[in-house]
C-alpha cells in the first residue's frame, strides 16, 4: 500500500491503522532526508499550500510552514487577525476566494471542532487539520506516537498514561483514538472534573492518582491546563493542581524504571511539570517538536499525491 484510504487529514477517527503505518514509513524516509546537509526535496515544487490559522500557534504553525519548503512547496500565510475575517467575511468566503488563486491544499487550525469537516463538504481542495478547538489535534499524535516507536521501538503492546485536562484537549483525543488504532495501552489522569464521563467508552483505563499512573506507564504524555477553554472553573487553584498532578524529579526518582516524559507544548512550567523534569534526560519534548517537521512532510506528500491521482 502506498497511498493513503482519505483525501483529507480530519482527524485520527477517519485513519486506518494501515493509514498510520504508512505515514510512519514515508515519515522515516523524510527524516533521513532532514539529516542530509541538503535537506530539501522536489516533491511538492507544483504544488500550492496554504497555512490557515485562525487561532494561535507557535510549533505546529512552524513545522508546517517547514515541511512545506523542505518538499519545494508554494506557500501561503493566512492569519485571521491581520485579515479580512475582522470586516465579516465567513470562513466559505475567504477560503473560496483564496482557492481561486490556485491554492492545492489547505493546512487549517480553527478554534470550532469540526470547522475543518465542514470546509471538506464545500471545497475540492485537500485539507489538513492543525487542530480544531477541543476537537482533534492529528498531526501532534501522529508525532506523539512516531516518537514513541522511535524510542521504545514500537507503538504497539506500550502503555501510554496522558495526564491532565482531559476534557478540554484536542491532543488528549487524538492520542487516544491513534494509540488504540495501534494496539497501545491508554490510561488518562486527571482532576475528576477534567474526565469526561465519556472517555472509557474509548476503552482507557481512568486513574486518578499520578503516582499510580507513572508505575503503570512506559510514557507520560502531559497536557496543558487549558484555562481559555474553560468557562467555569473545575479545581480550586492551580498551586493544588500541581500538587496533585505536576511531574516533578522525586516522582520519577521513586519508580524503579525509566519511562518517555513527552509534552506537546507550550508548557506550562511549574504547573503540569517542573523545569527539572522538562529539561531531564527522560524528556523527549524537543525530539517531538523535531519528529513533527518529518511526519508533517509525510502527510503533506501522501495527501498531495491522493490530491493527483
Ligand atoms: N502542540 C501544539 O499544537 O503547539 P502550538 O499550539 O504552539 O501549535
Amino acid at each position: 500500500m502506498n497511498s493513503l484510504s482519505v483525501k483529507h487529514l480530519l482527524g485520527i477517527k477517519y485513519l486506518t491503522r494501515d493509514d498510520i503505518e504508512l505515514i510512519f514509513a514515508t515519515a522515516d524516509e523524510f527524516k533521513e532526508v532532514l539529516s542530509r546537509k541538503i535537506k530539501k526535496v522536489p516533491s511538492l515544487r507544483d504544488t500550492t499550500v496554504v497555512n490557515l490559522f485562525f487561532e494561535n500557534s507557535t510549533r505546529t504553525r512552524i513545522s508546517f510552514e517547514l515541511a512545506e519548503k523542505r518538499l519545494s512547496a508554494d506557500i501561503i500565510n493566512f492569519s485571521s487577525s491581520a485579515s479580512s475575517v475582522k470586516k465579516g467575511e465567513t470562513l466559505i468566503d475567504t477560503v473560496r476566494n483564496i482557492l481561486s488563486m490556485k491554492v492545492d491544499m489547505i493546512v487549517m487550525r480553527h478554534p470550532a471542532p469540526g470547522a475543518p469537516v465542514f470546509l471538506s463538504r464545500h471545497v475540492e481542495a485537500s485539507i489538513i487539520n492543525a487542530g480544531d478547538g477541543t476537537n482533534e489535534h492529528p498531526t501532534q499524535a501522529l508525532l506523539d506516537a512516531f516518537s514513541i516507536r522511535e524510542k521504545l521501538g514500537a507503538v504497539e503492546g506500550k502503555k501510554v498514561a496522558i495526564i491532565g485536562d482531559i476534557r478540554h484537549s484536542r491532543v488528549a483525543l487524538s492520542n487516544i483514538l491513534l494509540l488504540k488504532k495501534m494496539n497501545a495501552e491508554v490510561m488518562v489522569v486527571g482532576p475528576p472534573t477534567l474526565i469526561p464521563n465519556y472517555i472509557e467508552s474509548l476503552g482507557v483505563r481512568v486513574e486518578y492518582d499520578v503516582a499510580a499512573a507513572l508505575r503503570w506507564c512506559d510514557a507520560a504524555n502531559l497536557l496543558r491546563i487549558q484555562l481559555e477553554r474553560q468557562e467555569i472553573q473545575y479545581f480550586p487553584s492551580m498551586r493544588e493542581y500541581s500538587l496533585y498532578f505536576g511531574i516533578n524529579k522525586k516522582l520519577l526518582d521513586d519508580l524503579d524504571k525509566e519511562i518517555l516524559i513527552m509534552h506537546p507544548g507550550p508548557i506550562n512550567r511549574g504547573v503540569e511539570v517542573t523545569s527539572e523534569v522538562a529539561d531531564s534526560k527522560h524528556s523527549i519534548i524537543l525530539d517531538q517538536v523535531e519528529n513533527g517537521v518529518a511526519v508533517r512532510m509525510a502527510v503533506l506528500y501522501l495527501l498531495s499525491g491522493n490530491r493527483m491521482n
